[in-house]
């Protein structure tokens, strides 16, 4: 359980604490024991993994927030707009005389988006704890629609300057392509055949790039834990004749088929804290599907210690680039 959840908590176990209604809304839900004691708690939780501990857990979730609640509660990630455009999408779905909670942690920025909150909503009332910050406003009728319409602009979809691709706030890379993936786009091969699978494949930056140089790929699979990344990628993947699946997929828990090639631009961080284990569970799971003859192909930061993980797949494999940031990795199974 993170802190921001145990803070977010906090705002209804004081004595002066909020009343729990009958029915609250959770976006970006995480599961907590005290909240089996509210009578409804639904959430919305664009990132699979979490998803799945929230439904675990024995909570309802849906997949598009909506309706009106008489509450909503909110931990947002760690961006800048997706932060604002969750107040609004919080604000949109709450009933007249309803309230919004969110807790972030200090790290995150929880004095600055608290303040933000308050200019839109006159003001607010704040806990801090563990390191964090919940803050609560009960919605009186004089919140400021304006600065509610500028926050729910930057929810929508946007275009990465000087490129066809289309994203969204709070996914990985939402505002350009990642260097270490262009890297990697600059040395794919022309000669991938059968099928392929991007692990972690974000808004798809490299199922486009492979499936420009490899023309011979007769499926692509993409596996995403953010199901507004995947949606771009649909998108941004449209124009393809190649027929491609997308799966909005935990890729720890393993996939459902072997693969002639894998590519992939692993992820190292879980919320906000540095997590290598995630990066090594991908190279795992993507050694373990992999067809006879298999490959693989990754970029990771320089210092990501994958070299040991690597050596313990049992796949043949060679360092074949590096800059100053990265290196490029590329393994084949025998
Ligand atoms: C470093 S980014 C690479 C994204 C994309 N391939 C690119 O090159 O722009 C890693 C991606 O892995 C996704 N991810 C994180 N944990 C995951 C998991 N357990 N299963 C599947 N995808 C995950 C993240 O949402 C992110 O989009």
């Amino acid at each position: 359980m993170t802190p921001a959840l145990e803070t977010l908590m906090l705002a209804f176990s004081a004595d002066d604490g909020l009343a729990v209604p009958e029915r609250a809304l959770f976006i970006g839900a995480e599961p907590h024991p005290d909240l089996k004691k509210w009578s409804s708690v639904t959430g919305w939780q664009p990132l699979k993994p979490r998803a799945d501990a929230w439904e675990k857990a024995g909570f309802a979730r849906i997949e598009t927030p909506d309706g009106k609640w008489p509450l909503v509660l909110m931990l947002p990630g760690k961006s800048r707009d997706e932060t604002l455009a969750w107040f609004a999408l919080a604000k949109d779905r709450l009933e007249n005389g309803g309230t919004i909670v969110v807790a972030m942690p200090n790290t995150a920025g929880a004095a600055r988006f608290e303040k933000e909150l308050s200019k839109a909503t006159g003001s607010v009332t704040s806990i801090q704890k563990h390191k964090c910050r919940a803050f609560f406003a009960t919605d009186d009728g004089t919140w400021s629609d304006e600065i509610f319409a500028d926050w729910r602009a930057l929810g929508g979809r946007r275009e990465i300057e000087n490129t066809a691709f289309t994203v969204e706030a709070g996914i990985f890379s939402a505002d350009h392509i990642d260097p270490g993936s262009q890297l990697l786009a600059d040395h794919f091969p022309a000669h991938l055949r059968g099928d392929v699978a991007d692990l972690g494949a974000g808004w798809g930056f490299l199922s486009d790039a492979i499936l420009k140089r490899s023309t011979k790929i007769e499926r692509l699979d993409l596996f995403e834990a953010d199901a507004r990344a995947l949606d771009c990628a649909r998108n941004n993947l449209a124009h393809h004749e190649t027929e491609i699946g997308f799966h909005w997929h935990d890729v720890t828990t393993g996939l459902p088929q072997a693969y002639d090639a894998i590519i992939m631009n692993p992820p190292f961080h879980t919320g906000q804290a540095t997590d290598v284990d995630l990066g090594r569970a991908f190279l795992r799971v993507a050694s373990a599907s992999l067809k006879r003859g298999g490959k693989l192909l990754l970029v990771a930061n320089r210092q990501l210690p994958y070299e040991a993980a690597l050596e313990a797949t049992g796949l043949a494999w060679r360092k074949i680039a590096e800059d100053r940031v990265y290196k490029l990795i590329f393994a084949e199974r025998r």
